[in-house]
């Protein structure tokens, strides 16, 4: 796959994880404004991978590092959850790295692997949350 063709399709596919997201309602407020953040950070970096400008790149997949870290960010107290954030830091961290290095290949692929986080801990917080009802 060429790098367009991965930008088109990583559009299409945040595009989507958007449109959901927008549709689901966390009970506490403060919570939820912090979660937004990282959509916001995240439409930052997709800008950025398609005006080719690395240096916003790397500023807001750092900013989604740090978020990651925050106590804010532990909702849940499992080790399932902990294991999709430290894989989430991770996932942000090379796209830092790569954005850096200015490895525009490198952070294409690194931006599609973040946002499968973002879905993959999405989806276990709902299971979890099912399965408690
Ligand atoms: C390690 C788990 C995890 C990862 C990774 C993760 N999230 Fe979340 N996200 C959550 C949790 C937990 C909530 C709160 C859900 C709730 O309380 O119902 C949430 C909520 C949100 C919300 C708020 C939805 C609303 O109704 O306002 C947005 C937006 C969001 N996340 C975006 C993202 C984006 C974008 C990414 C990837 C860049 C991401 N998240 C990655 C766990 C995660």
């Amino acid at each position: 796959m060429n790098r367009l063709a991965i930008v088109g399709w990583m559009a299409g596919l945040l595009v989507a994880v958007w449109a959901g997201l927008a549709e689901t309602a966390p009970p506490v407020n403060s919570v939820r404004d912090f979660m937004r953040k990282k959509l916001v950070h995240s439409q930052k970096v997709l800008e950025g991978v398609t005006t080719d400008d690395l240096e916003m790149v790397a500023k807001h997949s750092q900013e989604l590092s740090l978020l990651s870290q925050a106590a804010t960010w532990q909702v849940l107290q499992t080790p399932e959850y902990l294991q999709h954030s430290t894989e989430f830091r991770r996932a942000a961290d090379s796209l830092t790295e790569a954005a850096r290095k200015r490895n525009a290949d490198g952070v294409a692929l690194a931006f599609v692997d973040v946002t499968m986080k973002c879905v993959t801990c999405h989806k276990y917080v709902r299971g979890v949350r099912t399965a408690a009802k």
